[in-house]
């Protein structure tokens, strides 16, 4: 087997799955890969919180990562053909160049 070509994670967090996230964008992403023939080079996963909440329903496209937010059924859509399919990612989605750390290690010294 052959390794994908992009891994998706799509955020399953207890922020983003309540707009709209996770189940309905996942359902909608593996049926555009499929109607675009490309499921073979295209992983998809469902994910934990990513600190993002406020940008949810938040996607993360590797390599990368491209950081998409706000991302809706036509966005996910707009990804899989622009994104996953041709190569170029969709400016008008992406939210930040680099993943949040979950956890804040500048905090650490102040919880011990
Ligand atoms: S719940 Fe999705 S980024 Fe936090």
């Amino acid at each position: 087997m052959t390794e994908p070509a992009y891994r998706v994670h799509i955020c399953h967090g207890p922020n983003c799955t309540p707009r709209g996230g996770a189940k309905a964008l996942i359902e909608a992403l593996e049926a555009e890969v499929r109607r675009l023939g490309i499921e073979d080079r295209v992983e998809i996963l469902a994910t934990s919180c990513r600190n993002r909440c406020e940008l949810g329903p938040s996607v993360n496209v590797y390599p990368g990562p491209v950081c998409y937010g706000h991302v809706t059924l036509t966005a996910i859509t707009q990804i899989a053909r622009e994104h996953l399919r041709d190569g170029v990612p969709v400016i008008e989605y992406i939210v930040a160049d680099e993943p949040r750390p979950i956890i804040d290690f500048s905090k650490l010294d102040k919880l011990f």
